[in-house]
């Protein structure tokens, strides 16, 4: 087995074959996750309502993303990891670099920041330092109180516009990967056409390059899970099984079906 790594996802992107990617928070499951040849996983800041029980991602802080980080790169020594920078972890630039070294120290191979062009700065100083950098766009769960709610995103043609802008710049400041959530199937597919990086989708139908799901929705955890999350757990009987469901089902370009997207 060798390490996982940027190389290989824009090998995948070339070759139009699509990968799964699920968050995970702790040894046992990133082992069991890697077991069922899933590469690519996430620290996400999810962890506040998955783990801590909070409303939203807001409470959760660096030091939290650390730990979790160190976790599973304990269980999963050949994943690509991504791991979350929390609310308020890069505001400024200087701030960013601080803290993202406490992830890569931690086990991470790229963090992740949420938000667009304002971000740009950001990047460019993080790439410039050796810090790998993934953005998410869409649905912004640090920002739901700016948002107004978890609400699918880029919906009219002006939102939909400075999206697809907001991408285009990302990529140019320097990110190697994105993450799109909650937005229509048409609008993900033109921003995983534009970008040469690869696209990773969580509700963003199934044209993007790769899905991402929070474990807890994957395994029918979630009380109340939202529309484009699948329960492979209950299909598949026993937790392996449904990981290796998952991974099918995204590679296959079976998952998000209709059902689980926005149009
Ligand atoms: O925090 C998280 O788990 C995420 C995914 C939903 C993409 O950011």
């Amino acid at each position: 087995m060798k390490p996982i790594t940027m190389a290989d996802l824009n090998q995948l992107k070339k070759e139009k074959r699509k990968f799964a990617t699920i968050t995970a928070y702790d040894s046992s499951f990133a082992q069991l996750f890697a077991g069922q040849g899933i590469n690519v996983m996430l620290v996400g800041d999810s962890l506040g309502m998955a783990l801590q029980g909070a409303d939203t991602t807001i409470p959760v802080t660096i030091e939290d993303i650390v730990y979790h980080t160190r976790c599973v790169r304990a269980g999963a020594p050949y994943t690509f990891l991504i791991a979350d920078m929390p609310f308020m972890s890069y505001a400024t630039p200087e701030q960013s670099c601080e803290n993202a070294a406490k992830l890569m120290r931690a086990g991470a191979n790229m963090v992740k920041i949420e938000g667009g062009s304002w971000l740009n700065d950001t990047i460019k100083i993080l790439t410039e330092r050796s810090v790998p950098v993934c953005a998410h766009l869409g649905l912004t769960p640090q920002s739901v109180h700016v948002l107004g709610g978890y609400k699918v995103q880029g919906r009219d043609e002006k939102s939909a516009n400075q999206l697809i802008k907001d991408a285009i710049t990302l990529e140019q400041a320097g990110i190697q990967l994105l993450v799109l959530e909650c937005v229509p199937t048409e609008l993900a597919k033109r921003i995983t056409d534009e970008l040469q990086i690869p696209v990773i989708g969580i509700g963003a139908g199934n044209m993007t390059d790769g899905q991402v799901l929070v474990m807890h929705d994957a395994l029918g955890i979630t009380a109340r899970p939202p529309k484009f999350a699948k329960n492979f757990l209950e299909e598949a009987g026993n937790m392996r099984d449904a990981i290796r469901l998952y991974k099918e089902q995204v590679e296959s370009g079976a998952y998000p079906d209709k059902e689980h997207s926005f149009n």
